[in-house]
This record gives C-alpha cells, structure tokens and sequence, in this order.
C-alpha cells in the first residue's frame, strides 16, 4: 500500500512508521512491540550508561529479529561550564521546591547524558541496525556507525539543518516540526527561529536533500500520516502517540495528565533542561519562565532539578515534573504499541480510499 519505499527498504521495516526514541519513557518491551508490528521501534539511550546500554540492546534482541533503532544525544552538547551557578532567582525557587518537598540540599551541576563516544562504541559492537542522534551529527560518528552497517538518521528543525545532516553523511533526515514533543533537535542557530510547523518544514526539506525525509511533529493517526506522504516524507516519526501504550514507561501521573491536556496545555520551554523543549505546562515551567533571569546552560538546568524531578515521580507530583508531549496530545489514544501500529496503517489505508473516492 506505500508508494515510497525507500525508507522501507533502507531500515528494512514494512510500514512507514517510527515510534520516536523518547529518553526516559522507552524500553526493551515497546521497542519490541512495535518492530514485531512492522514499524521501527526505538529506544531513546541519551541518559542510558554504556554498559546499561549494552544490556538493554541485548534485552531488545531477545524479544524481535527485526531492525530496531537506538538513539543518542550528539557528542557536542556535552560540554558545559562544571562552574555555573543558578542566578539568585531560580536558586531561591530551587531551595523552596526542595524544602516543600522536605528534599536536601539542591544538587550542584554534573552531565546527566552520554558520554556518547563510548555509547556509539556499544551500538557499533552490537550491531545495532539504525542509530539516530538528536541536536546534530558529527561526520566522523556517522561514518563509524555506517562502516558497522547501521543506517544513521538525525533530527532537522530547519533547511538548512537538514543540508548540513546531508552533507554529514546521513541515510535519512527527520524533520522535526514546532508541533513536535520533548527536545527540539535544533542544533544550528536560535530555537525560536526554528519553530517552523511540520506542514511548511517537511516539504522544503524534501526539496532541499535527496535522502529520505521522515516527517516528525504533530502526526497522531492515519490522517497524519497521510499528510505528510502527501508533503513527500517518506515514513514519520511518533512520539506522543506511543505515550499512549501501556508499554511505554512512563509515571501514572504523567500518563493521567495525558488525558486531560490539550494543545494549549503544551509549551517549548527552556525552563527544565536548558534546552527547549515541548511538555504540559505545571508549576515549575510557570514559574522559572516568570523569573526572568538567564537559566543555567543545558544540560546544568536540567541536573540542578533531577532531584526534585525524582521526588515528584515518586510522590505523582506533576507540579514539579517533566511531561514531555506534542500539540497532538489530545488525541493520544490508550492501547497497546502494536494496536498503534496496525490502527495507524488500516486508518492510512481509509484516509488513501476516501481521498480516492472509493
Ligand atoms: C517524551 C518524549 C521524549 C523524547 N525524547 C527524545 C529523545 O530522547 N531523542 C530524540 O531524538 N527525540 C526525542 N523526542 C522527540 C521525538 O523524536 C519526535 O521528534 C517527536 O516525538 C515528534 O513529535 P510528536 O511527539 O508530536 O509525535 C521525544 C519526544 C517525546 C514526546
């Protein structure tokens, strides 16, 4: 039923389907689930250690023979200044969560990702069959993960990302629309600049490279789907969707605030990691973003909170949480990964007869 095969070929799936690496709310079992349905699950290892990771690969292989996709944050965003401090503001905010909570003292700065030198090693020995990297693509790290045999795909915001991913050597680019949820991939120039829409930034991206386009961003049914073949992607990638599976490991308190939240509900915020990113709005958000104040650089936002984060997960306090999620959010619908999958491509097939007029 799909025209375009070129992504179908290259990752050696059945259906153009992606379910989005998502750091911290994918496993072993939804991987699994979702290859053994035809699609490409896969296993978002940014804050996974190395040899974590290389158990979790194994894990993954136990339950499916079919390719699978594991996901890295680039080498490039790890450094930062072990010195910064939060400013006055968000350290008094801090101290308050934490006393609130009857937490200790709030944690200094220290890398909560990678280092993804030594996770890429893991995959390449492996084996693994798809690698994908978030915030850019090192040419070297590419060429690695490709002379093992994997295929390398790498999120794109802009045009020109996505050139710049192309010219690094990529299989495929994923064009990753404003409306998407969690991080945003861009890793070349201000975020603000590149909040383009799925519906503008999947066609000019398909025109400005010859790789595949993986349209990502907003798509949660066969509607969606369809569109974004109709901008000629050639598969999507989804995230916000699978949150919806009960595979999918994520706190009862987030998946309940999934219910409920809309597309106002969501923001991209830099108030939680130092990055921005698309989640549901709650106390902490409202009230970093209020401060005014110049946050700590990413990923120091991000390891200042961890702890408060934990406290909340543990309590259901969503106030204090990161829910990441896309302006699709309304329509998550709760049922297994593999029943995403097969609805997703008998609801494409509906959407391709009535366009058809069958
Ligand atoms: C909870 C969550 C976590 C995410 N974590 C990652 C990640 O670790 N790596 C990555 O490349 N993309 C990550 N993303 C972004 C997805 O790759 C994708 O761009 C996004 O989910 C697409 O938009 P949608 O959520 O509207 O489907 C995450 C998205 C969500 C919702």
């Amino acid at each position: 039923m799909w025209h375009d095969t070129r992504i179908l070929d290259l990752l050696g799936i059945e259906h153009p389907i992606i379910q989005a690496p998502m750091a911290g709310a994918t496993n072993a079992e939804l991987v699994q689930a979702v290859s053994n349905a035809g699609a490409l699950g896969s296993f978002g290892a940014a804050s996974t250690p190395p040899e974590r990771l290389r158990s979790i690969v194994r894990a993954i292989r136990e339950g499916t023979d079919r390719a699978f996709n594991v996901n890295l944050f680039s080498a490039r965003t790890e450094e930062f200044d072990r010195s910064a401090r939060p400013g006055a503001g968000v350290a008094e905010r801090l101290t308050t969560y934490h006393g609130e909570l009857g937490l200790g003292e709030v944690p200094e700065p220290k890398p909560m990702f990678g280092p993804a030198a030594e996770q890429l090693d893991i995959l390449i020995a492996e084996g693994v069959p798809v690698i994908s990297f978030h915030f850019g693509a090192e040419p070297e790290a590419v060429a690695r993960a490709q002379e093992a045999g994997a295929k390398l795909l790498c999120s794109a915001t802009t045009v020109a990302e996505a050139r710049e991913l192309e010219d690094a050597g990529v299989d495929g680019v994923i064009a990753q629309g404003a409306e998407a949820g969690g991080h945003r991939g861009t890793f070349a120039g201000d975020y603000r600049r590149a909040l383009i829409g799925t519906l503008a930034l999947v066609p000019q991206v398909v025109d400005a490279v010859s790789v595949p386009v993986i349209a990502a961003g907003g798509i949660m049914d066969g509607r969606g789907l369809v569109a974004c073949l109709a901008l000629g992607a050639s598969a999507v990638q989804m995230g916000t969707a699978f949150l919806g599976s009960p595979e999918t490991p994520i706190a009862d308190a987030w998946r309940a605030s999934l219910r409920t939240a809309d597309a106002e509900a969501t923001t991209v915020t830099e108030a939680i990691s130092g990055k921005p990113a698309r989640g549901i709005r709650n106390r902490y958000i409202d009230e970093l973003e209020a401060l005014e104040e110049p946050l700590l650089p990413y990923p120091a936002q991000y390891s200042v909170s961890r702890e408060l984060r934990k406290a909340a997960v543990e309590r259901g306090d969503t106030r204090f949480m990161a829910m990441w999620a896309g302006q699709g959010v309304a329509l998550v619908r709760e049922r297994p990964a593999a029943e995403i999958v097969t609805d997703l491509v008998e609801q494409s097939q509906r959407v391709l007869d009535r366009l058809n007029g069958l």
